[in-house]
């Protein structure tokens, strides 16, 4: 059977990424592990561009929000208080056919009847409800006494730390919480490369407000988060704001929001936003017995706060990224025919090399040593590459392929050998037009700077 065009796009992208290094299979050698990836040297950077953005512009340019980072394991009560141990399930499947285990909303429906994604067959067993939680033992015995879980979100530490956050941070409502942690859930079927893991990354934002302007910041924080992935190079139009009818919402929720994005696999959640009301520090208050209410000094009046979370995951959107970013073009080869160039082409602000360093012949001293210079200038500033291998042609494509969005070349111009007016300037071309412009050296890193930000 042929495969979709947007089906073909995936596979090129999937191989790219380990071409490339950005991603790999965990545990590769071995034959891999399920649901579990490895980030290279070009996926870390571009996870880590994506986290430091979202970390500045949800803690550091806001005068309301805090940071915290907590561990992975917690106490048990955590979990029981939480509904996690007796709620946190997908209803699974076995097909007595293939022996496939799958997720019940995964299976196929034809008139009415289900069937195997796998192999086509109907004998199905009865869906029953499979917790996704990794369990595991804290210290030498392995017994109930000493089981705990992996975290499923990492929403949950924030909630048990509110009272610690509040009293050392000194806010006032509404203020939040931000943390960006592992989070694992063992997912049935994981799928659609790193989209959905059995190990992953999410960017947490817990916002504590009063309970009439929940809606309020409901809203905003939509808006807010909309924009945001906007700012990294993923546009309106490829971004639906998904409003979750009452009936498949979380009993506790008063509204929720999925952001999702058109993947090539199909529309699918980047991120969810949802006003959680007072659920979470009513669960954990009643069950640990200690205060989780904030003190209103102005109206002297003791209360829990409501919650509005969005909750976004880091894989995904380093998944969406590299989807979006991906080109193919032409451009002219080293004799001047076309070829097919394959390009990212990401935001500057989250491309993993910010800008490329080429001389223009690796055997001439005097180039290598400016190209050199020129590094060393710029590597305080951003993340940059210097290359002196293969034509220049060829260098281009290499950062091309890897979303570089500038490239410079120290070329014979810049000893001022033709022209002592062009002393000291390089050529700086644009990923993107492929256009070259002159530029003088001392202006690089305004110059750069201005663009990548
Ligand atoms: N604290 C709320 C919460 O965890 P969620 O909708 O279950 O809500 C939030 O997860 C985000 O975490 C999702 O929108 C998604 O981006 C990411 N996420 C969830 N499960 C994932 C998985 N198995 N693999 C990769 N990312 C996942």
């Amino acid at each position: 059977m042929n495969k979709s065009p947007d089906a073909q796009r995936m596979e090129k992208i999937v191989s790219l990424c380990k071409r490339r290094g950005f991603i790999f299979q965990s545990s590769e050698i071995y034959g891999g592990l399920n649901g579990a990836w490895d980030y290279g040297p070009l996926g870390v950077e571009l996870k880590r561009n994506l986290k430091d953005y979202w970390w500045r512009v949800m803690v550091h340019e806001r005068d309301d929000v805090v940071g915290m980072d907590g561990s992975i394991l917690m106490n048990r009560a955590v979990w029981k208080a939480s509904g996690h141990e007796d709620t946190f399930t997908d209803p699974m499947v076995d097909c007595r056919s293939c022996k496939a285990r799958l997720r019940a909303d995964q299976l196929i429906d034809k008139k009415g009847v289900k069937q195997c994604p796998n192999c086509g067959g109907k004998d199905l067993t009865a869906p029953r409800a499979f917790n996704l939680m990794f369990k595991t033992f804290v210290g030498a015995t392995e017994d109930e006494s000493s089981t705990t879980y992996l975290r499923p979100e990492t929403a949950q530490s924030i909630f048990v730390q509110f009272k610690n956050v509040l009293d050392v941070s000194r806010k006032k409502l509404p203020f939040g919480i931000a943390q960006i942690g592992k989070a694992f859930r063992n997912e049935i079927n994981p799928r659609n490369f790193t989209f959905r893991s059995r190990e992953f990354e999410q960017m947490e934002l817990e916002y504590f407000c009063r309970a009439e302007e929940g809606m309020k910041w409901l809203d905003y924080w939509l808006e807010e988060r909309l924009k945001f992935y906007e700012n990294i190079g993923i546009p309106r139009e490829k971004l639906h704001a998904h409003e979750i009818p009452d009936e498949e919402r979380a009993f506790y929720s008063k509204g929720t929001y999925d952001i999702e994005f058109d993947f090539p696999f199909g529309r699918q959640e980047l991120e969810g936003v949802a006003y959680r009301t007072d659920y979470d520090l009513q669960q954990h208050q009643k069950a640990s017995g200690k205060s989780l209410e904030y003190f209103d000094e102005e109206t002297k009046q003791r209360f829990i706060p409501h919650v509005v979370e969005p909750s976004a995951g880091v894989d995904r959107t380093v998944l969406a990224l590299i989807c979006e970013a991906y080109d193919e073009d032409t451009a002219p080869d080293e004799k001047g025919k076309l070829e097919t160039r394959i390009v990212l082409r990401f935001h500057p602000r989250m491309a993993p090399i910010k800008c490329a360093v080429f001389p223009l012949l690796k055997n001439k001293e005097p180039l290598v040593a400016k190209a050199k210079e020129i590094v060393d200038l710029l590597r305080p500033h951003m993340n940059v590459f210097y290359d002196e291998s293969g034509a220049i042609g060829r260098r281009y494509r290499r950062q091309d392929e890897i979303g570089t969005p500038f490239a410079i070349t120290v070329d014979f111009e810049t000893l001022g050998e033709k022209d002592a007016a062009l002393r000291d300037t390089v050529t700086l071309r644009d990923r993107d037009s492929m256009k070259q412009e002159r530029v003088k050296i001392s202006e690089l890193i305004p110059l750069l700077s201005s663009r990548i930000a």
